[in-house]
């Protein structure tokens, strides 16, 4: 059965720090557990998200943009996800399915039920047990990202460094439609989202992640051998 975890939030919410800070935990707490990431996390994976952040790549249609992201994570169920999760273990994925709700159709204004369509194709309905929202103002959150890719604040007009990609790229109006689209999903699925205020303290916020997933951890067996710390 498994224990499937997602992080997701706009850019700059640090949800990549807190996914490896829960699987530090968790692995020195005795528990299989794998981090990965989308797009990417397969040999495969990784080659598409090249593609899908390059920043010369203007002229990507939306439909390639949603099957591109969609292929990612049809690879990362079958080859990753799926067989660990068969094992007991504990998978956890920094974005995952919503991302596509909140970017493609929120964002990008692609259809919702088309969307679920292509991704009950790509991911054969594998949908997480849990997943934590990093809330954080869009503004903020986009200068977070900008202010750490450059290791200083923002300079309008500035061009970006390589890692200021593709997507992070677009208006603000579309970043602010991606994070009411994320509300309106936590809304409708109350009962798998937890809401986390991404401007508290890095352990503070950790510690009630850790929390959370530890009301979870019965459903998961410890590695042979293993100690609780
Ligand atoms: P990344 O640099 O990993 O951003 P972040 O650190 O915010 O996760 O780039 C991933 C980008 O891809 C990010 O802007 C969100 C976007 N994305 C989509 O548009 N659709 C999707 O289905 C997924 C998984 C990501």
């Amino acid at each position: 059965m498994g224990l499937f975890i997602t992080f997701e939030g706009p850019e700059g919410s640090g949800k990549s720090t807190q996914a490896r800070l829960l699987y530090e935990h968790l692995q020195t707490q005795g528990y299989p557990v794998i981090l990965t990431r989308e797009p990417g996390g397969t040999r495969i994976g990784e080659m598409i998200r090249r593609i899908l952040i390059d920043l010369r790549h203007t002229e990507m249609a939306p439909t390639t943009e949603t099957l591109l992201f969609s292929a990612a994570r049809a690879q990362l169920v079958s080859e990753l996800i799926r067989p660990y999760l068969a094992t007991g273990g504990i998978v956890l994925c920094d974005r995952y399915a919503d991302s596509t709700y909140a970017y493609q159709g929120y964002g990008l204004g692609r259809d919702l039920k088309e969307l679920h369509a292509i991704t009950m194709v790509a991911t054969g309905g594998l949908m997480p047990d849990l997943t934590f929202y990093l809330d954080i103002d869009v503004e903020s959150g986009l200068e977070r990202k900008r202010g750490r890719q450059t290791g200083k604040a923002p300079i309008e007009g500035r061009t970006m460094p390589p890692e200021w990609n593709r997507l992070d790229a677009r208006d603000l109006a579309y970043h602010q439609r991606v994070a009411a689209g994320f509300h309106e999903l936590m809304q409708r699925e109350p009962e798998r989202w937890r809401k986390l205020d991404a401007r508290r303290p890095i352990d503070d916020l950790a510690q009630a992640i850790e929390s959370e997933v530890r009301l979870w951890l019965p459903r998961v067996a410890r590695l042979p051998g293993s100690v609780e710390v």
